[in-house]
């Protein structure tokens, strides 16, 4: 039977409150469990992402705590800190545009977190059209935009660099 889109709104509120996921803005208090999120080798190999020291992870974090533009979101899971969900611009083929990111700490994959709190972070969030870029080899990445209502519009060979490994990047858009 052919799903219609209250079906979906019901899914999606239905898998948040299984997942008891609830979001609130990034503190400082929140940086340090951040910050042994993104230090987790396995966390950064599937987003192909390359450690930063504390130093660096705290120059950057303060950066987004003081720019308006940025809308970082605390995921938490039963009043655990479990990741994050972000909105920013950047630039992308030359054009300022705004992305979407996320990151869970290892301890809480698998059970629907990142795809409930996406979806409730669209559902707050208006900024569209959304890009998300993600690698080829993270199933579960793609699975989670999938969902969420993102096409696929492209895809790049990126070379490594200071922050990012090299691999092949998809782009998906949300319109
Ligand atoms: C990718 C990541 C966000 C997933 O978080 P999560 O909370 O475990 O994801 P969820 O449980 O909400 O859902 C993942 C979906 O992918 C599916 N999935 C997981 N691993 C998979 C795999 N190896 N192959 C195919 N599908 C997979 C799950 O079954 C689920 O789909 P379903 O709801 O249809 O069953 C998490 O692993 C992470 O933060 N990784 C490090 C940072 C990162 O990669 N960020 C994204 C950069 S683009």
């Amino acid at each position: 039977m052919r799903k219609r889109p209250g079906d979906v709104r019901r899914t999606v509120n239905e898998r948040a409150r299984a997942a008891r996921v609830e979001l609130r803005r990034v503190t400082r208090d929140d940086l340090a469990v951040l910050f042994e999120h993104e230090s987790d080798p396995e966390s950064g190999r599937l987003a192909g992402v390359k450690p930063r020291d504390r130093e660096a992870f705290i120059a950057h974090w303060e950066r987004v705590i003081g720019d308006e533009t940025i809308i970082e979101q605390a995921i938490v899971v039963g009043g655990e800190l479990a990741g994050r969900v972000a909105c920013f611009e950047a630039e992308h083929n030359g054009t300022p545009t705004w992305m979407l990111g996320y990151w869970i700490g290892r301890e809480h994959w698998g059970k629907g977190v990142a795809s409930a709190a996406v979806a409730m972070f669209l559902a707050e969030i208006d900024r569209r059209p959304l890009l998300a870029r993600v690698l080829a080899t993270n199933p579960a990445s793609i699975r989670i935009l999938e969902r969420a209502g993102f096409t696929r519009v492209g895809e790049t060979h990126e070379p490594e660099t200071d922050r990012y490994t090299a691999g092949l990047v998809l782009d998906y858009r949300l319109a």
